[in-house]
C-alpha cells in the first residue's frame, strides 16, 4: 500500500539530497563488470562525464519549445539527425525527429504508417503491420493504441525473421513490415534486403527498428565485419528508428526516428489550431522534455566522432567475440544464431540453462533471461571488456555443476519489463 504523505516542511538541500542518495544506493547500480544487463550503457568515464556535462546544461530547456523560443536548439537537432542520417546512407530526400526513446519512435513509425496508407492506399478492414518474431513489443503495442491489428509471427529462421513467413501473413489490409537490427531477444539482424523488396512489391511501409544496432552495425562495418544491409541504402526501407541513448552514450531521454523522404513527415505530424493558446503542432507523441538527452547526444557524439565510436565499438565487438567462443567451448552450450552487435544469448541442449544461471546469480553475475527458447540474454558494454574471461570460468563450472545435478535457487522470473 502506498504510504499518502507530503512532506509538510521544507528541509535542508544537504539532507534531501543525502536521502536521495541513499535510497539510490539502496538499489544496484546501473553500469559494472558483472552487469550484463543493458537498459542504460556505460562508453567510458570520460564518455560519461561528457554526456552529464552536457545534459546538466539543457536539463531545464524544454524541447517542445524548441522551434519557438531556441533556434540554437533546434540547430542541435538538425545536426542530430543530419549525422544519423549519413550513418544510414540517408538520401538527400531523408529527414526525421528526435523522440524520448525507441518506444516514441515505434509508436510514431506505426502511427505515420497508418496516416500515409490511410491517405496513399487505403485497406478495406482493419490495417495490420506483420511483426517478426524477436522484434520489441513497441509494435504490439503501437497497434494497441493506433486501433491495429498487430500480426506476430511464431518463428524465426536461425533466429532471424522469415521473408517467406512474413510474405505469407501479408494479406489485402497489412499496411507495413517491420525488420530489426538487430533483435532484443537474438541480436541478429534480420534480411532487410528481402523484407525491404517485398515491401516495395506489396506497397507497404518498411520500418526498419535500428534502436540497438543503430550505434554499432555501420560502425562494425567500418571495422571490417560483415555487417547485413540494413539502412536507407536498401531501396523499400521507409523509416528506421535509432536510440542514441543506448550505444550512442548519450543520456536517457533520445531517439531518434527517420524517415527516407522527409515529406512523409505530414503523416506524422499533429497539428491543432482551435484552441485559445493558438497552434499547437507537434511531430512527436510526448508534449514537455527536458533538452538535456539532446545536448548529451550532441556532445557525445562530437567527443567521440566517427573514429572514436569505431574504437569503442571494436573493444566490445572483440570482447564479443571471446564471450561467444568460449560459450562455444564449453560442452553443451551454445549461442542462438551469430549476433551482429553486442547482445548474446546462450543455450543448451543438454543441461538446464536456466539452472546454469541461477549459479551465476549467486556469484553476481547478472544478465537477462529468455524464455523461448530457454536461454541466458547478455548485453555488452564497455565495463563489461574486463570481465569476459571470468564469466566464462563460472559460465563452465555452473554448467558442470547442473550436469552433475546441483541447483541453486531461487529462479529469477523472465520478465523484460513490469
Ligand atoms: C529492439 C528494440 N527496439 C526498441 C526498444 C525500445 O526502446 P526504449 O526502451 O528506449 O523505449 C528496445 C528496448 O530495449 C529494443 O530492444
Amino acid at each position: 500500500m502506498i504510504n499518502k504523505r507530503f512532506p509538510a516542511e521544507g528541509s535542508p538541500r544537504e539532507s534531501v539530497l543525502a536521502q536521495l542518495v541513499n535510497q539510490r544506493d539502496a538499489d544496484p547500480t546501473w553500469y559494472g563488470p558483472r552487469l550484463f544487463i543493458g537498459g542504460s550503457y556505460y562508453g567510458g568515464d570520460d564518455v560519461l562525464r561528457v554526456a552529464n556535462d552536457a545534459s546538466r546544461l539543457y536539463q531545464n530547456h524544454n524541447a517542445l519549445y524548441a522551434a519557438k523560443r531556441f533556434p540554437a536548439l533546434v540547430s542541435l537537432e538538425k545536426n542530430i539527425i543530419g549525422a544519423c542520417l549519413e550513418l544510414f546512407n540517408g538520401p538527400d530526400s531523408a529527414g526525421g525527429n528526435l523522440t524520448s526513446g525507441g518506444t516514441e519512435s515505434l509508436l510514431l513509425a506505426v502511427m505515420t504508417a497508418r496516416d500515409w496508407a490511410a491517405d496513399q492506399r487505403p485497406v478495406p478492414g482493419i490495417p495490420e503491420i506483420v511483426v517478426p518474431e524477436a522484434a520489441h513489443p513497441g509494435f504490439d503495442k503501437a497497434a494497441h493504441l493506433m486501433g491495429l491489428k498487430a500480426h506476430r509471427l511464431q518463428q524465426s529462421t536461425d533466429y532471424r525473421a522469415d521473408p517467406a513467413q512474413l510474405a505469407a501473413a501479408v494479406g489485402d489490409n497489412t499496411i507495413m513490415v517491420v525488420a530489426s537490427a538487430p533483435s532484443y531477444p537474438f541480436g541478429v539482424t534480420d534480411p532487410v534486403k528481402d523484407i525491404a523488396r517485398l515491401a516495395r512489391d506489396r506497397k507497404l511501409w518498411c520500418h526498419v527498428d535500428a534502436c540497438h544496432g543503430g550505434f554499432v552495425l555501420p560502425f562494425a562495418r567500418q571495422l571490417g565485419r560483415t555487417i547485413p544491409d540494413f539502412d536507407f541504402a536498401v531501396d523499400g526501407v521507409t523509416s528506421i528508428s535509432v536510440d542514441i541513448h543506448k550505444l550512442g552514450y548519450a543520456n536517457k531521454g533520445v531517439s531518434a526516428l527517420l524517415l527516407q523522404d522527409a515529406a512523409l513527415e505530414r503523416h506524422q505530424r499533429y497539428s491543432f489550431d482551435d484552441w485559445p493558446a493558438g497552434l499547437y503542432s507537434t511531430a512527436g507523441l510526448s508534449g514537455s522534455r527536458s533538452a538535456g538527452g539532446t545536448a548529451s547526444a550532441w556532445a557525445v557524439m562530437h567527443y567521440l566522432g566517427v573514429t572514436g565510436y569505431r574504437e569503442v565499438v571494436a573493444e566490445i565487438l572483440s570482447a564479443r567475440d571471446r564471450l561467444i567462443d568460449g560459450i562455444e567451448s564449453i560442452a553443451g552450450l551454445h549461442v542462438l544464431g551469430e549476433p551482429d552487435a553486442y547482445l548474446v544469448a546462450v543455450a543448451s541442449d543438454q543441461v538446464d540453462i536456466l539452472a546454469v544461471d541461477d549459479f551465476m546469480a549467486e556469484r553476481g553475475w547478472t544478465g537477462g533471461q529468455l524464455k523461448r527458447p530457454p536461454a541466458i540474454h547478455l548485453f555488452l558494454d564497455r565495463s563489461n571488456a574486463i570481465s569476459i574471461d571470468a564469466y566464462l570460468r563460472d559460465l563452465a563450472d555452473a554448467a558442470n555443476r547442473v550436469r552433475a545435478g546441483d541447483r541453486a535457487g531461487p529462479r529469477a522470473a523472465q520478465v523484460y519489463t513490469r
